[in-house]
């Protein structure tokens, strides 16, 4: 695998970069973003000169937002020095105003040049939609119509913009979206996110895949009996009551994780994955290839679930019939996987935090079959454990001789932890990897139109349906729905 990170020692030959972030004072910024820019700036792997303009509609001088953006940070007492926060703040500077107003770009712009004056260089801009979707058309219009997207009257300072997801609604809505972007900017410019393609231990499994002989032979539909994919938190929807309702798990993590993991998981093997149209194609192809799912058979192969009390949370309407868990039977046509069942799985207000992989191998046929976590499993199988998070690693179920005479055997796990590892155990953020890939230009951990496409069209026919499901009540905390 041919690892791009740049490393501190040549972050200095970065040309200086200015981060917009529209919604700087939103949950994603909080959460995410600003953690992941304070710790690249720790490891020095950001530019030299960068500084962070913050966008958003309320009313804060400079040092109130670095006040309140201290207080909303996602970071672990004792994770960074107080003094590297605090010279990381300072690289803040605020631009008030509401999206919409073509005032707001004009003053962005007159903002942006100070800062290049200052620097006597024109800078690099990168554009952050951490906003909700609803206002990425106004504002791209603005932005390229006030030509802050374009380079500089040199040719320097290139300008990239990133959009978070959801990417649309639907499929026609995201068509509508990538149709705009397209118009407006080069598919160079535009960079978008689904975060979990840059987890380290999702990435983990094209290398394991792609680096060990071992397991690639068996990466079929002759050996695979069944793939298990789950992404399950403990959190319920409660801070984001409004959004969640209007969302659902669905659109919240099904269009875009799950079925990121799932193409991970099931594409091809590329011949070099360093070159990111070739991973991004692969990507596509296997999620161009998932069995839209007949009307007939939705109640087969779904499941619907709501989490006792969601309706009482703040921004949820009384009666919302909207799903906080979900599992999907899915199918892919192509020759490696025709007929493998791939079971995708998401929920809130779970029993654990756990996003796990699981490949189950074809088993013995003597084995005792049970209904385990919604799945059949033999206890007479091999599976193979990717966990995504927390606690990352890998583990396989193999079976050893029972001492003694006769040939019983008894079922053991091989473990790997990143944790044990000492050269390994310090994963960097998702978002660190993919603020520091937008820096340098390299898109393999972004999404392609076709990939986002593709996975609209597997999801949007169960939208239209959705409805019409079963919604089954769950207690907070359950291990199974
Ligand atoms: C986000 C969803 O995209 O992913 C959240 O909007 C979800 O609802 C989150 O909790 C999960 O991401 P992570 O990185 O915390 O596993």
């Amino acid at each position: 695998m041919n690892d791009r990170k740049i490393s501190s020692a040549d972050s200095s030959a970065l040309t200086p970069t200015i981060f917009i972030i529209f919604g700087i004072t939103g949950d994603l910024a909080g959460s995410k973003l600003l953690p992941a820019l304070l710790g690249l700036y720790v490891k020095k792997e950001l530019p030299e000169r960068f500084a962070i303009v913050g966008v958003s509609r309320r009313h804060f001088s400079r040092e109130e937002l670095r006040e309140y953006l201290r207080g909303r940070m996602n970071i672990r007492p004792g994770q960074f020095f107080e003094e590297h926060i605090k010279h990381f703040l300072d690289h803040v500077s605020y631009e008030e105003g509401q999206f919409d107003s073509p005032q707001l770009y004009t003053s962005l712009a007159a903002h942006l040049k100070s800062i290049d004056d200052t620097w006597g260089q024109c800078s690099n801009k990168l554009f952050h939609l951490s906003i909700p979707p609803a206002l990425y058309e106004g504002i791209l219009l603005e932005l390229s119509t006030s030509k802050l997207t374009c380079a500089c009257s040199d040719g320097t300072g290139w300008t990239r913009v990133l959009i978070e997801k959801p990417f649309g609604n639907d499929i026609e809505t995201a068509r509508n979206l990538d149709k705009l972007l397209g118009k407006l900017f080069k598919e160079s410019q535009i960079f978008r996110i689904d975060h979990y393609l840059a987890k380290e231990a999702l990435q983990n499994i094209l290398a394991f895949r792609f680096s060990n002989s071992l397991f690639e032979p068996l990466w079929n539909r002759e050996h695979v009996e069944q793939v298990h994919i789950k992404l399950l938190e403990k959190e319920t929807a409660s801070s984001r009551g409004a959004f969640y309702d209007a969302t659902g798990a669905l659109k919240d993590v099904g269009q875009n994780h799950l079925l990121m993991m799932l193409a991970i998981i099931a594409m091809d093997k590329p011949a070099d994955t360093s070159q990111s149209d070739a991973m991004r194609r692969l990507r596509a192809r296997v999620l161009s290839k998932l069995v839209v799912i007949p009307r007939r058979s939705l109640i087969e192969n779904l499941i619907r679930g709501q989490y006792e009390g969601f309706r009482r949370e703040s921004g949820v309407a009384a009666n919302s019939l909207t799903e906080t868990y979900f599992r999907i039977t899915a199918k892919i046509n192509n020759r490696r996987w025709k007929g493998v069942p791939f079971y995708l799985e998401a929920g809130k207000a779970m029993a654990e935090d756990k996003v796990e992989i699981d490949i189950y191998f074809k088993g013995n046929v003597n084995g005792k079959s049970e209904h385990k976590n919604g799945i059949m499993e033999t206890n007479r199988q091999n599976i193979l454990t990717f966990r995504i998070q927390p606690d990352e690693g890998i583990k396989i179920r193999f079976f050893v001789k029972k001492p003694g005479v006769g040939m019983n055997t008894e079922s053991k796990i091989l473990k790997f932890h990143y944790a044990d590892s000492p050269s390994l155990a310090s994963l960097p953020e998702a978002y660190e990897r993919l603020i520091h890939d937008a820096i340098v230009g390299d898109q393999t951990l972004f999404a392609s139109t076709d990939e986002i496409m593709a996975s609209w069209k597997f999801i949007t026919p169960i939208l239209e349906n959705w409805s019409k499901l079963p919604l089954v009540i769950y207690a907070k905390g359950a291990r199974e729905v």
